[in-house]
Parts: structure tokens; sequence; C-alpha cells
């Protein structure tokens, strides 16, 4: 993505935050500590290199930054993340080197023959910032940084599935709530995708549209107001307020950590409008039960009585910032009922 590319979607985020504002009555917006994001206005240096900027909600967490949570809160958000000092350094390095193990060992033991695709997915470059340090893996020396080892595995695991379960592999597929679009970017490269329907909130939909446009340059295309039409074969951004708008079958929908954080509102607003209509197969990985009292856990979802669950198990615990347990995160493919 160019840097015009880039200055002419800062000049476009106010009116995507004007669409949101007159939209949100519609069921979409977050409830939750999600709408502080609406405040912010991202300049041309923050969206290039994203990654140097405290972002809380797009797929970081605050030892990715080396910080605490503490220096995570609402009211750091877009700050410059600070230079990893050496009073953080160690408690950083310990974070990347106990990811690498972890979900190097998780891939050998679970998909041994994907370890090559893993190294790839994790490969980083210094094009968007954060804190990049070197790693070796299996001899590839590699430029690559934590969130990027942790969130490798996402699309392997997909495509795997998928095979295991005589799932076809899809052409179409949509995130609701992607981050900034990371898996959309790994299943992109191991997937001959035709279209991509990304959605989330407005800051994520620019990063996702800038890392994503580095990736596949051309190809993006922003869904930001009435007059933009989604195009097949595109990777479209798509406002969360602008979802009628995709008309076409969805063959897999996915969404990580994202579900469990919405009301009942937004979620029967992306289940009667995108969900039931559209979608095929969903595979998602959400807490099993509610954390506030106005979301809901993964066996209240609105749409489950249209899908048959082909596979729910747990991929482990989750803690909050206080470590107390908030349940389990479960790992769900649901199949349309009356699938041919
Ligand atoms: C915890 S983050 C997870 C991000 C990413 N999927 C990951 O796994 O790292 C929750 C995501 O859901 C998005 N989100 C929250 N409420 C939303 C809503 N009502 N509509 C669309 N996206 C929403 C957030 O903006 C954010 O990207």
């Amino acid at each position: 993505m160019t840097q015009d590319e880039i200055e002419a979607m800062v000049a476009r985020y106010p009116e995507l935050i004007a669409g949101a504002e007159a939209a949100k009555g519609m069921g979409w917006y977050p409830s939750g500590g999600e709408v502080y994001k609406f405040d912010y206005m991202p300049t041309v240096e923050a969206v290039d290199k994203f990654r140097d900027y405290i972002f809380g909600g797009i797929g970081f967490e605050p030892a990715d930054y080396g910080l605490t949570s503490q220096e995570f809160r609402p009211q750091y958000y877009g700050n410059k993340r600070p230079n990893i000092d050496a009073e953080r350094l160690k408690n950083y390095l310990d974070v990347f080197n106990a990811s690498i193990k972890k979900y190097y060992n998780e891939i050998i033991t679970e998909h041994p023959s994907r370890l090559e695709d893993w190294i790839e997915l994790v490969r980083e470059s210094y094009d968007f910032g954060g804190q990049v340090l070197s790693a070796t893996i299996r001899r590839h020396l590699l430029v690559t940084l934590i969130p990027s080892i942790r969130f490798a595995r996402r699309a392997i695991i997909i495509e795997e599935m998928l095979r295991q379960y005589d799932v076809p592999m899809p052409r179409t597929i949509a995130e609701i709530g992607g981050g900034h679009g990371r898996v959309v970017r790994d299943l992109l490269t191991l997937m001959p995708l035709e279209t991509v329907f990304y959605i989330d909130l407005p800051l994520n939909m620019i990063l996702a549209a800038r890392f994503l446009g580095h990736f596949h340059p051309g190809r993006v295309h922003l869904v930001w107001s009435e007059a933009d039409e989604p195009k097949e074969g595109h990777i479209n951004i798509v406002a969360p307020w602008l979802i009628d708008r995709i008309d076409t079958p969805i063959d897999l929908l996915i969404n990580y950590l994202s579900f469990q954080h919405m009301s009942i509102d937004a979620l029967n607003y992306y289940s009667d409008r995108l969900i039931r209509p559209r979608v095929q197969v969903i595979y998602h990985e959400n807490r099993d039960r509610p954390r506030e009292e106005f979301d809901l856990g993964a066996a209240d979802y609105p749409f489950r009585d249209a899908f048959e669950t082909l596979l729910s198990r747990s991929t482990g615990l989750t803690v909050g910032a206080q470590g107390q347990s908030l349940g389990v995160i479960l790992a769900e493919l649901l199949v349309r009922k009356n699938a041919a």
C-alpha cells in the first residue's frame, strides 16, 4: 500500500466515524469497553506503523508491547509504545521465547507436516513497526514478534480441520471482529480464496486495510459508505452498518474472541443480517460463558439452531487481568443444517 493510499484512507476516516454515529442505533454498536475506539483519530504515521502504537482490541496484548495491563488501559489508547528498555527486556524476552516454544511444540505435535507453512506465517518484517526480534526456528533465521507467533497456528488449524471434517475448501470467507487482519492474511497465504469480507469497528478497519493492502496491492476495497458496493474477487473492508450490501453466499465465517464481547443486540444483528441468510460454515473460538451482564456464552448464540455442531472442544482456560478464571475458550465448527 502506497503512502498516498494510506493518506487517502486517513482523509476518509472522519466520514467513516460520521457513518458509524449515524448508524449506531441499528444494533451492531459495541456495548462494552470498545466505545473509546470511536474518539481516536488516527494519523498517517499511526496507520502506517500501527504496531508502534498502543491499540487494544486489534489482536495485541499488553505483553506484546512489553507493557503491563495497567499501561494498556483505554486512556493510553493510540499512544506511541515505549521502547523496550533493559527493565522490560527480560520479561519481554521470556514471553517471546516461551511463545516460540509453546506454539512450535504445538505445531510439530499436532500438524507436523505443516511446519514449513507455520514458519512462513510466523516470519515478519519491520514494515508495520512493532517489537520485532530475530529468532532461529529449525535453521531458518527470521524476524518475528509475539502476536505473529501466537496467530500463525490459526489458519493452519482451519485448513486442517476443514479437511478432517470433509468440509469443502472455501472460496468466499467473512470474518467478523477481524482485528488487524492477521488471520485473513494468513488464510489468503494458504488458500486460493476469491472474495473476502472483513468486518470490524472503524479503527480496526483502517488498520486491516493498511495491513492487507501491503500483501495484496490493488485488491483491498473499502465499503465505508452507502456509495461503496462490495466487489467480487476483492478483500472488502466492510463497515458493520453496511453488511446488507453483501449479497453473495459465504462459504466460511470466522470469529476469534469477538462474539464473546458482543451484546445480544449485536449478535442478533450479525445473525439476522449476515449469518442466517448467507453463511454455510462457521468456525469460532470464544468463551463458553458470559463475562459481563450484556454478553453471552457460546451456547446461547442466536444463530445456533440453524447450524449443526461438528466440533466443540476447549482450547484452554481463559484468565482475567487479576488472574481470575473466566471459563474456557471453545473452538467450534458449525455447519448449516440444510447444507446440501
Ligand atoms: C478481543 S478483540 C479480538 C481481535 C482478533 N479477532 C483476535 O483474535 O485477536 C475483539 C474484536 O472484536 C471487534 N468487535 C467488538 N465489537 C464489535 C462489533 N459490535 N462489531 C464488529 N466488531 C466488533 C473488536 O473491534 C476487535 O477487533
